[in-house]
């Protein structure tokens, strides 16, 4: 049987579990995935009881996701890349970390626009630790460009800095000269914490400066719609929201513990259901 869980603290509102759970059993698998209420003194030991316990992984989330980079035998490059672990496989008795919500935003975000990124000008809104995760994984697919936005400029400044490389130079800037970035962008993406928490009407852009047409993506996934993506859609743009990202940081994981491809319709409406 295998044993999997999430270490957060507070861990109560977790969707993990129902949408791990309905996944293990749609494949088929004998398992179990439990919420585990780890404080942050307590982290080295849970981690350490984890491995006596047999299980197989976890997942990791707010506050431990920094932290548990120090508590790996082994580190993904995803993982070192963003500096934060998500996601431990547990093997032989080693622990190897991975962060998987950088590339399962851009799984989602690929999939639900049918088509690749590579060639794409692509604009992020934010430069924080989602960002990073963001940033990582859009640099595998080729896009032509990547401009960070943010209020700190130091911030998206550093993260590009970071983030160049031969081929592609990250660019960054404040707000005020989304003017001349925003004609060239063909996928806008909101990665700051404006307009989280449902009935929150806080957007990251009026809506006039929301380019026609293009496709602009939200990582927040409550509400499913923020006005950013409201106000986006009646300007006629393709919107993809943040319940994609979830599902599919979700999805990587169960494929790195299992070795076998994720259900992912079920585990979206796992997911949607455990929301209500
Ligand atoms: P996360 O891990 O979710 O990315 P974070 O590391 O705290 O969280 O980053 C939050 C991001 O939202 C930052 O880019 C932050 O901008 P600053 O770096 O300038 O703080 C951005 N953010 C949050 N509230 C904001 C606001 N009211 N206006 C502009 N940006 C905001």
């Amino acid at each position: 049987t295998l044993l999997l869980g999430v270490m957060g603290d507070p861990i109560g509102h977790s969707k993990s579990p129902a949408m791990h759970n309905i996944a293990l059993e749609a494949s088929g698998i004998p398992g179990m995935y439990v919420p585990l209420h780890v404080k942050p003194e307590q982290l080295g030991e849970a981690v350490a009881g984890t491995k006596a316990l047999g299980f197989s992984g976890f997942n990791v989330t707010i506050p431990h996701k920094v932290e548990m980079m120090k508590l790996m035998d082994e580190l993904d490059e995803s993982a070192i890349c963003c500096g934060a672990v998500n996601t431990v496989v547990i093997k032989d008795g080693k622990l190897k970390g991975y962060n998987t919500d950088g590339i399962g935003y851009v799984r989602s975000l690929k999939e639900e626009l049918n088509s690749e990124l590579s060639g794409k000008h692509i604009t992020i809104l934010g430069a924080g630790g989602a960002a990073r995760g963001v940033v990582y994984a859009l640099l595998r697919e080729e896009p032509a460009s990547v401009t960070i936005i943010n209020r700190t400029v130091d911030k998206a400044e550093q993260l590009a800095t970071e983030f160049s490389h031969d081929t592609l130079q990250v660019q960054s800037g404040s707000y005020d000269t989304l003017d001349k970035v925003l004609p060239q962008t063909d996928i806008l993406i909101n990665t700051t914490s404006i307009g989280m928490s449902p009935n929150n009407e806080e957007t990251p852009l009026e809506q006039s400066q929301i380019p026609e047409g293009i496709v602009v993506s939200d990582l927040i996934y409550n509400p499913l719609e923020t006005r950013f993506l409201r106000e986006a859609k009646s300007r006629g743009c393709t919107v993809v929201g943040g319940l994609g990202m979830f599902v599919y940081q979700g999805a990587y994981a169960y494929e790195y513990w299992t070795g076998q491809s994720a259900p992912v319709s079920v585990m979206r409406s796992a997911l949607l259901e455990a929301m209500n």
